[in-house]
């Protein structure tokens, strides 16, 4: 009888704990239909197996991996400390694209705030649109035909000195250092390349360091990258402070560059900004501008060196162009205009590896997308490798095509290295231009082979040749 009371209390107990466990789970539960999907480890969640696939070459399996065991359209994870809802597709694209503002807002993971800690009280939002203010004023289309015989001249300098009579170099760095002479000489003025070269190595440990893991301990990545943040912003401070000078002594000019206008321009409570602030902007203008462009040029040598088909085809295209102009003529916007057939090549370069992976939003508002629930702060991103690398929207993803983009070109919201909403990339006919002007001073020049037939790709955050692609050159007037 005892025995049977005892076990009766028992009972109760543990009905009354399974009770209480499923009305809290099911509180917990209801208002959320989350999309499907694994949160992985406490903190950490998937943020290691997001990561590994890029280390190894494949982010695209991350993606694709959890679209075939979950969802083509949106599965829940959390990465680099975030719940996220990973949006695939084209209709996902759109769907994040155009809902900038209204259900989304830009964000950036705690690692690129700590690494680019903004000056101002303000936040990435603010900072972000005053940069798009900024930014139409040096890249609209008046300014960006101005530069393009600058380009050449600074395209053919940087070819001279680094690339001819040489047998063999490694591609990465030249590109690297090629598209960051320009974006100091277009952006600030500076074109010394001893000047240039002090603060260019300090770029490549920013951008490891800009998605890792935010660990602020010695020698990780994050850390070498807030170091080299700071140093690079001392350095930029100096040429700011000297420009202010020159411009008091009237030997620099208010329109000379990106530089002189923010200087001089006042918001419309005439305020103007500060030094920090603007050594913060021209950092995050370097930064977008810099490795992303590089490392388009850099694929667009592997792939014209793993295609000769298509090497020849750019070639024929460059050469009519060269051979229309006089001694010493630069190139011009009508010539990049004629050069169609090399810029669908550097396109389908940027679709099998894009230089940026995607982009993260933030949920402004609780809201439900395809059935599912998005609660409110929860992180949304998009991966242009879930369309570009899918073969609903390119057909045979895998064979390297440049006719994907003659006539129409591909359908909305499958191409977007460049995303595709209102905050698609202000930079993107700046980088057009430079990489154009690439393309023509290197097919004008030589012919290549890989030294590293089989070299494999690693993503951390940027798709680079592991060995940063080393080649042979045979010049063409050998
Ligand atoms: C091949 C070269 C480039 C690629 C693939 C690229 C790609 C992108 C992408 C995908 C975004 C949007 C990120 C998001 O959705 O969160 C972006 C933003 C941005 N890009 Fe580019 N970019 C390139 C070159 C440039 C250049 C040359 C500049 C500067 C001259 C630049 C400046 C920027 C800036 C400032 C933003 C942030 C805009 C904002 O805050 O709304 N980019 N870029």
């Amino acid at each position: 009888m005892e025995h049977n009371f005892y076990l009766s209390l028992l009972l109760l107990f543990i009905s009354l704990v399974s009770l209480s466990l499923f009305f809290l789970f099911y509180k917990h539960k209801s208002p959320w239909n989350l999309p499907p999907g694994k949160m992985g480890y406490p903190v950490i969640g998937e943020s290691l197996e997001f990561l590994s696939t890029g280390w190894k070459g494949h982010p695209e399996k991350f993606i694709f991996d959890r679209m075939i065991k979950y969802s083509s359209e949106l599965f829940k994870t959390s990465i680099l400390g975030q719940p996220t809802v990973v949006c695939c597709g084209a209709a996902c694209n759109k769907f994040l694209f155009s809902n900038e503002n209204k259900l989304v807002t830009v964000w950036w993971p705690e690692s690129v705030i700590k690494i680019f800690p903004t000056s101002l009280q303000t936040n990435f939002k603010e900072e972000s649109l005053k940069m798009r203010k900024l930014i139409p004023q040096f890249l609209k289309p008046e300014a960006l035909q101005r530069y393009v015989g600058i380009m050449d001249s600074i395209a053919q300098k940087h070819f001279a000195s680094l690339w001819e009579n040489k047998t063999e170099v490694t591609v990465y760095p030249l590109a690297k250092r090629y598209t960051f002479l320009l974006a100091c000489r277009l952006f600030m003025s500076v074109e010394d390349e001893n000047h240039v070269a002090k603060f260019s190595d300090p770029f490549h440990l920013l951008a490891a360091g800009i998605i890792s893991l935010p660990i602020d301990l010695p020698g990780t990545p994050f850390n070498k990258a807030i170091k080299a943040s700071n140093f690079i912003k001392k350095e930029l401070l100096k040429i700011i402070r000297q420009r202010k000078m020159d411009l008091a002594k009237g030997v620099a000019s208010a329109t000379q560059d990106i530089l002189s206008h923010m200087l001089l321009t006042c918001n419309e409570n005439g305020e103007f900004m500060s030094e920090l602030d603007i050594a913060d902007k021209i950092l995050g203008l370097l930064i977008g501008g810099h490795d992303t462009a590089s490392v388009a040029c850099t694929f667009i040598v592997k792939y014209l060196a793993d295609l000769p088909h298509i090497y020849d085809t750019v070639f024929q295209e460059q050469m009519e162009i060269a051979k229309s102009k006089s001694q010493g003529e630069l190139l011009n916007w009508d010539d990049l205009k004629k050069m169609r057939y090399s810029w669908n090549v550097a396109c389908e370069v940027m679709r099998v590896a894009p230089p940026l992976q995607g982009g993260f939003r933030e949920a402004i508002t609780d809201f439900m997308f395809n059935g599912f629930s998005i609660p409110k702060g929860w992180k949304l991103y998009w991966s242009a490798n879930s369309t570009h690398k899918n073969p609903e929207c390119f057909p045979m993803p895998e064979k390297f095509d440049p006719t994907r983009f003659e006539g129409n070109g591909p359908p909305p919201y499958t191409y977007v290295p460049f995303d595709g909403g209102p905050r698609m990339c202000p930079g993107k006919e700046y980088a057009r231009l430079e990489i154009l002007v690439f393309m023509h001073n290197l097919v004008k020049r030589f012919k290549w082979e890989k030294l590293i037939p089989d070299e494999e790709i690693v993503v951390d955050p940027f798709p680079i040749p592991a060995k940063d692609l080393p080649i042979r050159l045979y010049p063409h007037d050998a």
